[in-house]
């Protein structure tokens, strides 16, 4: 029988009975779903461990150096070898997903259930209660993790959708360790998240933690709100007290590296790669760009047929001007990247085939996992960025973008339901579902002077110096540690800031 999340036990287990002394323990353990680590893949051939890509394991590798923490997660991909105890100067424990598991926590709830509930429903989220059963399950099992592995009043920082319940079962097993939450993909208004069976159980989940963070005002608000409606916590959008308890609510909108950004940008090599790019592509006069994960939540299929619009009316020019759009691999055994991987593909494959001249295609498409340095030589080629998710928590690919452009030319297309867009106001900003919007922007994008490119592109560039990614984190944790009666004065300020 699987135990009802929230409940309070009667008697919390004794610290001392959790903490098992053969175990490597830390003050700070940070606790996602993957590990910072992925088994090299058969291209790399090398049999052994790469830093796994993205915003999370830049963000937190240097804070967990520092103080010598530990990171809890999932390899990903099964391997024999076993997963290092350490890797670049990040101790790690791994969590072990069985493959029935694989499908009903990960497919399954976390990627089938929340993923789309969560991204305003673009796609129907499926309910299924032995999900369920496999997400408390899997919760439970990174929660008893941290509980052995936390040192005695340490932090433990968990992290996105996939971890929900875990706050609140740690909480359970170590009321002694301050618990911080953070959500990197939206959190929806009450009008969606009702439609959850578990929604109660959900709320709980969070609410076992002393901070939750959120990329942006409005998506903190929404879970106050549902945190009030559903489970009767009093309190303000800031501060919510239940079952005697307070629990710190704020929005912490995530950034970038950008001194790895800026230096990556001046690297000969890199802008070596980036000559290179522009002549394979046939030294075009205009490069438009799209680096997303293929996700239906990105709108890639809307932007293309945004753009062959735009070759159609001759506003772009094939042989002058060039789409490249990169399309990361990601959960390709569910049904729905599957269909939208081949429905993008028709509308790449139609584009080359109307406009397209031999020898100079109009659109270059990649499915692939690049490496970030050819990532960096991309957004040097691409003048004009296309960023258009339907919903998106921040969205960084944006951020990397502006990081880049140390020229200061380059236009941002950016949709405005990103969290990106509360705070690059020197975007052009679209509703990716209007696709004359789409191609307005796009003709007075390739129509703006150069002093009206440098003065947005400088607007967003100081945007984003203000805070870079160790900033976020250091702010979280200063806050997580720092909490008292009333929120930091960081924290209000920061949630001033982002509030619309
Ligand atoms: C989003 C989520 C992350 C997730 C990533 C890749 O950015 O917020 O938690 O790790 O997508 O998805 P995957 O399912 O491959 O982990």
């Amino acid at each position: 029988m699987t135990q009802v999340i929230g409940t309070k036990t009667e008697v919390p287990t004794p610290i001392d009975e959790v903490v098992d002394d053969e175990v490597e323990t830390a003050q700070l353990v940070v606790v996602a779903n993957r590990l910072p680590v992925r088994p090299s893949s058969a291209k790399e051939g090398d049999g052994g461990w790469r830093p796994s890509p993205g915003g999370l394991v830049t963000a937190l590798s240097s804070v967990l150096q520092e103080s010598d923490g530990l990171w809890i997660g999932w390899p990903g991909a099964s391997t024999d070898e076993p997963v290092p105890k350490e890797f670049e100067g990040i101790r790690l424990k791994s969590v072990e997903i069985s493959p029935e598991e694989y499908e009903e926590f990960y497919l399954g709830f976390s990627n089938a259930t929340l993923w789309p509930l969560y991204h305003d429903a673009i796609r129907a989220p499926t309910f299924h209660r032995h999900w369920w059963l496999a997400y408390q399950t899997v919760n439970r099992r990174y929660a008893e993790a941290a509980a052995q592995a936390v040192e005695t009043n340490g932090t433990v920082w968990v992290h996105d959708y996939q971890l929900q319940l875990v706050p609140q079962m740690l909480r359970e097993l170590r009321p002694d360790v301050k618990i911080g939450f953070f959500l990197h993909i939206p959190f929806p208004p009450a009008e969606l998240f009702m439609q959850l069976p578990w929604r109660k159980e959900i709320l709980q989940g969070l609410l076992g933690a002393d901070l939750i963070g959120f990329q942006v005002h409005s998506n903190a608000s929404n879970f106050s709100r549902l945190a009030r409606r559903q489970l009767s916590a009093t309190g303000h959008d800031g501060t919510l007290r239940y079952q005697g308890r307070d629990t710190t609510v704020g929005a912490f909108p995530i950034s970038v590296d950008c001194d790895q950004l800026i230096s990556l940008a001046q690297d000969p090599a890199i802008l070596k790669r980036c000559d290179e790019l522009r002549e394979t592509l046939g030294n075009p006069q205009r490069v438009l760009l799209g680096c997303d994960r293929l996700d239906y939540t990105k709108g890639i299929q809307q932007r293309m047929k945004a753009v062959a619009e735009l070759f159609a009316e001759g506003t772009l020019v094939p042989g002058k001007d060039v789409m490249v759009q990169v399309a990361v691999p990601s959960r390709e055994s569910d049904s729905h990247y599957e269909r939208e991987r081949h429905e993008l593909e028709q509308i790449v494959s139609e584009m080359n085939g109307e406009f397209g001249v031999v020898g100079s295609p109009v659109v270059h498409y990649l499915h692939q996992n690049l490496p970030y340095d050819e990532l960096v030589a991309l957004y040097l080629c691409g003048d004009v960025m296309l960023v258009t998710p339907f919903c998106d928590g921040m969205n960084l690919v944006a951020k990397e973008y502006v990081m880049c452009r140390t020229n200061l030319d380059g236009v941002l297309i950016l949709s405005e339901f990103a969290g990106a867009a509360k705070e690059l106001r020197g975007a052009f900003i679209v509703n990716p579902h209007d696709l004359e919007g789409v191609k307005e922007a796009i003709r007075t994008a390739l129509k703006a002077g150069k002093k009206e490119v440098k003065s947005r592109m400088l607007r967003m560039r100081r945007q984003i110096l203000r805070r870079n990614v160790f900033d976020w984190a250091n702010l979280f944790l200063g806050a997580l540690s720092g909490l008292s009666e009333s929120p930091s004065p960081e924290l209000s300020a920061l949630a001033d800031e982002v509030r619309d």
